[in-house]
């Protein structure tokens, strides 16, 4: 939810890392976007509505060489998304630019007190009140006296940068649950909602904590704590490079993320897997404590909600300890009873979604046990978590979730593997069969043929069923999200037995139906499924585990190359993904930023 930077230098021009920075950060909404440059003269700022490319037209508007500036991409919450509510937004005198991520909550009894007092507003967002406060409480001489003054006024979930033309070698950056890290080069110091901004740059990253003010300079960064004391913060390496978070040659991100899956893979199984037996502590956990963990609750949003899905039908199945998935934002507010034993695993590519967080926020507060299943090194949830395993998927660019999501479910194989031989229920066989998945998925990945074909069917329809039993329900679930969140078809997974309990009626000559089916017992159930739409007028597209697909009578047939049912659901998702992507690219659409959408949901 909004992209923010900031840089910082003894000398040089701002400009070019401004715009390059929003570019990959984009991700993050894409409604409108603006850059300020801090001169002695005064603020120099553009901004427009819509995506980068309109900024990008007004920047030879602004005065190059300029070594202090801030930029925003948005994602509108508050105000429509116009050239007015684009950010940065500015005092009344054009002496302070502020950008903002996140949600001021009190920002209307704010404004009648500051439009009271004189202030005059531009803009219907919240964040404006930012600015007009600093202004209020003299920023225009101290900024950094202002922004702690501010500060304690303003309530909700945000970070916010801000600076003056009175300082233009100063960048105030403040962190109140939405992510900023602060990237260290020589003599220039950059700051940004997350690295892939600064990558290109410098890999040398300090994360902020909730509650810290940074004051910002080429040459120092000074951090005060939620205490309002003087602290200091880890700089660490990242591991990512840059030319993970390029395209590479693709036309979309999101193609390119599918397409490396299989590579992806074998980083995150890389170590984890040792003479048939999981390696606990590489997923971050603690043998010795696996037989304690009577009850799991997972928590997670969108895709990362479908992934749990899956673990909980993996870990029922191999180690027999009852899980529990819950969408985030529904289970913060559900009272929930969590018993003793109970382990609270949050699953999330970025480790920034704001109900995610929340959800974790909670279990610590009644004293669970937390665990994070997270892409993101670095994130939030990584460093508010008991303990942490990373999906080691790289940075995730598309705003629909491919790697993450497979990557997720890896994990929560490995773990599903090391509970249930932790309860005298090893399955040696599948912790070797494992390593057999990047090749496997190569295979799949390759054929793409057929499902360009379905891909260019699919793309006419204005909406498409999916169906499935136990994990290929799990499945059909994610399937359904990918098509919808890219290609705007209407789409809807069914459990397969349930169709005939109301959606049957829907069902008319030349319906699309995809059927996932990968596990042999139920091979029968689901086949009785498919008939029984075909018998309305269906087409039907199966996705079906080895040697199940010989006799089914649909339109088109997707084989996955493995007949093991706890090591399909990663394979199944590759052609799932495909599909949706092509369907999307048939209809013209911009894949890898749909509308509405954002990668990275810090509100609530
Ligand atoms: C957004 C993204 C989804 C993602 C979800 C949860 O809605 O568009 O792709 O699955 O957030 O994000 P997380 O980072 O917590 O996995």
């Amino acid at each position: 939810m909004c992209g923010i930077v900031g840089f910082v230098a003894d000398s040089g021009d701002a400009l070019p890392f401004l715009f390059d920075g929003l570019k990959r950060l984009e991700y993050r909404g894409y409604d409108s976007a603006g850059i300020a440059l801090a001169t002695p003269e005064g603020i120099a700022t553009q901004k427009s509505q819509g995506k980068l490319a309109q900024l990008q037209e007004l920047l030879d508007r602004l005065p190059r060489g300029v070594p202090c500036g801030i930029g925003h991409t948005r994602w509108a919450t508050h105000g429509r998304p116009t050239d007015e509510n684009a950010h940065p937004h500015m005092d009344c005198q054009g002496i302070i630019a502020t950008v903002h991520n996140g949600i001021i909550e009190n920002f209307q009894e704010l404004k009648q007190e500051l439009m009271g007092a004189g202030h005059v507003f531009a803009s219907d967002t919240d964040t404006e009140v930012v600015p007009h406060l600093l202004e209020a409480y003299g920023g225009d001489k101290d900024l950094v006296r202002a922004v702690q003054s501010a500060e304690s006024r303003l309530k909700g979930a945000y970070a916010f940068l801000a600076m003056s033309s009175r300082q233009p070698d100063t960048i105030i950056a403040v962190r109140r649950s939405s992510p900023l890290v602060i990237g260290w080069g020589e003599g220039v110091h950059y700051i940004a909602s997350d690295v892939s901004a600064f990558l290109a740059n410098t890999r040398q990253a300090q994360f902020l904590e909730n509650g810290d003010l940074a004051v910002v300079t080429p040459q120092s960064v000074t951090i005060h704590d939620g205490q309002g004391q003087i602290t200091e913060r880890p700089v660490t390496t990242i591991g990512w490079n840059i030319r993970q978070a390029e395209r590479g040659g693709y036309t979309h991100f999101m193609l390119k993320e599918i397409m490396e899956q299989p590579d992806v893979w074998g980083d995150c199984l890389r170590g984890r897997v040792q003479n048939g037996r999981v390696v606990v502590e590489e997923l971050g956990l603690v043998s010795r404590q696996l037989p304690k963990v009577g009850r799991i609750q997972i928590v997670a949003a969108g895709t990362a909600y479908h992934a749990g899905l899956v673990g909980k039908s993996l870990i029922e199945r191999l180690a027999r300890i009852p899980v529990d998935v819950a969408v985030a934002s529904e289970f913060r507010y559900q009272e929930p009873v969590l018993t003793d034993d109970t382990l609270v695993m949050a699953i999330s590519q970025s480790g920034e979604t704001a109900d995610t967080l929340a959800c974790m926020a909670l279990a610590r507060h009644q004293g669970m046990s937390t665990y994070a299943l997270v892409n993101q090194v670095g994130s939030t949830l990584a460093r508010e978590s008991d303990r942490v395993g990373y999906t080691h998927a790289g940075p995730e660019i598309a705003v629909a979730s491919t790697k993450a999501y497979t990557t997720q479910i890896l994990v929560l194989t490995l773990l599903a593997l090391a509970l249930a031989e932790a309860r005298g229920r090893a399955r040696p066989d599948l912790v070797e069969g494992l390593l057999m998945l990047p090749a496997i998925g190569q295979e799949i990945v390759q054929d793409l043929e057929h499902i360009q074909d379905m891909a260019a069917q699919l793309a006419q329809s204005p909406h498409v069923f999916y169906i499935g039993r136990g994990m290929d329900y799990a499945l059909a679930m994610e399937g359904q999200l990918k098509i919808k969140e890219i290609s705007y078809i209407h789409a809807e997974a069914y459990a397969a037995g349930e169709m005939k309990h109301g959606t049957l009626a829907l069902i008319e000559e030349g319906t699309p139906v995809v059927a996932i089916l990968t596990e042999e017992r139920l091979a029968g159930k689901t086949l009785s499924n498919i008939l029984e739409v075909k018998a309305r007028g269906a087409r039907v597209w199966a996705i079906v585990g080895k040697t199940l697909g010989r006799e089914l009578p649909v339109d088109h047939l997707l084989s996955i190359p493995t007949r093991e049912p706890f090591l399909s659901p990663a394979l199944a998702a590759l052609p799932l993904q495909l599909l949706a992507y092509w369907t999307a690219v048939n209809r013209g659409q911009d894949v890898d930023q749909p509308r509405n959408l954002a990668k990275s949901v810090t509100v609530e």
